[in-house]
């Protein structure tokens, strides 16, 4: 598609969207009553997940506890607040999920493949709407850093890589509709029915987004992640799913961590 084509049909959706008949303090007062925190389904989510991580599991039948999330074995404080970054026992760039999942092999015995079937982490997508014990411990491990400051790894060379690569993904025009990530999210105001868009190069913005994930999706009834975000985003641009933890699923996820560096994280959130 044209680059002027694309842009109609973007204006064009979001023009449809925005002239609608809903007044725009409706929104906000939902979305003030979604902020109450104490209120947050996800806490007991979280509370779940604690109970799954220091559980013993997998064919090694060992906990997750020695899990190391690069702060040292079995520090969770503060250590999502500095991800992703580079793992020198994976020698790769990994972001909170993949890390998980590292260790979940690693440590407790289980096979790769076997824990990434999107169908088993994401529990029925639109259906049964449950956590998986992944994205309950993600969510877990997140909140220990509530309240510190995004930092990713963004010195070590495979770093820089992950990072510069997640720019170029949110760039690249692909698939049948011709979008990128950029279509949607590189603009100030945007909104696609009701939602704003997040403007991935605008730093309040950004950091809005980045520092409440995992965050409690009322559409959902469970908590998500940001692979999750990755792969739903992917779906809205009617690509074939991007695989759970996979390169290209980090690198973006370090590309927008990066841009938001500096927000405070205030987990979960609560979003549509
Ligand atoms: C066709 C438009 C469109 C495209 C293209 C798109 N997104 Fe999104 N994105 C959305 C919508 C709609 C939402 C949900 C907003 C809401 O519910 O408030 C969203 C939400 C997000 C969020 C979470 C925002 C928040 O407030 O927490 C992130 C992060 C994100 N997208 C990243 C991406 C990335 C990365 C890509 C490319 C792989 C992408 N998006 C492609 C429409 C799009």
């Amino acid at each position: 598609m044209k680059k002027s084509l694309l842009s109609l049909t973007v204006v064009a959706l979001s023009g449809l969207m925005t002239g609608n008949a809903f007044a725009e303090p409706s929104v906000d007062a939902y979305r003030a009553q979604l902020a109450d925190k104490d209120a947050n389904p996800g806490l007991i989510i979280i509370e779940e997940g604690g109970d799954y991580f220091k559980a013993k599991a997998g064919p090694k039948n060992v906990s997750l506890e020695k899990c190391d999330f690069g702060l040292g074995a079995g520090v969770l404080k503060g250590a999502y607040a500095q991800l992703p970054r580079y793992f020198k026992d994976t020698d790769r760039v990994e972001d909170l999920e993949s890390r998980l999942v590292s260790c979940m092999v690693n440590l407790q015995g289980f096979k790769r493949e076997e824990i990434i079937d999107r169908k088993k982490i994401f529990a029925n997508q639109r259906k049964k709407q449950e956590n998986t014990r992944l994205e309950a411990m993600a969510a877990y491990v997140a909140y220990q850093s509530d309240g510190m400051k995004i930092k990713p790894g963004s010195t070590h060379a495979k770093e820089k890589e992950a990072i510069a690569l997640g720019e170029g993904l949110f760039w690249r025009r692909h698939g049948t509709m011709d979008f990128s990530c950029a279509s949607c999210h590189s603009e100030d105001g945007k909104r696609v029915r009701l939602q704003p868009l997040v403007n991935a190069y605008n730093s309040h913005d950004i950091q809005a987004t980045m520092t409440t994930w995992p965050t409690y999706r009322v559409s959902h009834n469970v908590v998500r992640n940001n692979q999750h975000r990755m792969w739903d985003c992917n779906w809205q641009m009617r690509l074939p799913d991007i695989e759970y933890g996979s390169d290209a699923a980090v690198a973006l996820i370090a590309f927008l961590t990066k841009q938001a560096e500096g927000g405070t994280l205030n987990i979960p959130g609560m979003k549509r």
